[in-house]
C-alpha cells in the first residue's frame, strides 16, 4: 500500500513535470511571427550580405590587377568559382521578397522589381564572366589572368549603374 502510494506520487509529479514542459514548448511555438516589416528589414540585410560576400571574393583579385596583392592563380581561381555560386543569390534573394513597400535602409532602386528578367540577365552575366575567369586563372598565366580581370570585375558596375544608387 505504501510503496503504491508511493508510486503514484512518482506518476503525479512526472505528469506535471511533462506537462509543464510541453506548456513551455508551446508558449514557443506560439510566438509571434514575424511582422512583414521584419521580413523586409531580414531579406534587406541577406541580399547586403551576399553583396558584402561577392566584395570581399573580388577584393584580392581587384589587389592583383593593382599589384597590391600577390598574384596567386589558385586563390583568383577559388574566390571567382565563390562570386559564380554567389551570383544566383541575387536575383533570388529580390525575387523571394520585394522590399519596396518598407521603409528599409537600402541602395537598391525600386526599378529592380520592375525589370526582374534584365536584373537576373545580369547576375547571369557576372556568373558566366565569373566562370570564364576561373578558367583563365586555372590556367596558371599570370599576364593571362590580370587581362582577364577587367572584364570580369565590369559586370559588378553594370548592374550597379542601372540598379544601385549611386
Ligand atoms: C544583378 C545586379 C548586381 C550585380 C551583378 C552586382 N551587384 Fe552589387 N549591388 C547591387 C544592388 C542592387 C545593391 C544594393 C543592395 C541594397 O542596398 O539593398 C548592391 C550593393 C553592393 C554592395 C554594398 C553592400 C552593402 O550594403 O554593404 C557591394 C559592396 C557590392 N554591391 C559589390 C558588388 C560586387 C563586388 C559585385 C561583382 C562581383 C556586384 N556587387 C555585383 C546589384 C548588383
Amino acid at each position: 500500500m505504501l510503496k503504491s502510494n508511493r508510486f503514484k506520487k512518482i506518476l503525479a509529479v512526472s505528469a506535471i513535470t511533462l506537462t509543464s514542459a510541453a506548456l513551455y514548448t508551446a508558449s514557443a511555438q506560439d510566438a509571434p511571427p514575424p511582422t512583414p516589416e521584419q521580413i523586409a528589414a531580414s531579406s534587406t540585410a541577406t541580399r547586403q550580405a551576399v553583396f558584402k560576400l561577392l566584395a570581399f571574393n573580388m577584393a584580392p583579385i581587384n589587389g592583383m590587377a593593382r599589384n597590391t596583392v600577390e598574384f596567386d592563380a589558385v586563390l583568383a581561381q577559388r574566390n571567382a568559382l565563390r562570386v559564380a555560386a554567389l551570383a544566383p543569390m541575387i536575383p533570388e534573394v529580390f525575387a523571394t521578397n520585394d522590399t519596396r513597400a518598407f521603409g528599409v535602409t537600402t541602395e537598391a532602386l525600386p526599378i529592380i522589381w520592375d525589370n526582374m528578367e534584365d536584373f537576373r540577365a545580369k547576375a547571369a552575366a557576372l556568373e558566366e564572366a565569373a566562370n570564364t575567369f576561373a578558367a583563365v586563372a586555372a590556367g596558371g598565366d599570370r599576364a593571362a589572368t590580370i587581362g582577364a580581370i577587367r572584364a570580369f570585375g565590369s559586370t559588378c558596375g553594370n548592374c550597379h549603374r542601372e540598379y544601385r544608387v549611386d
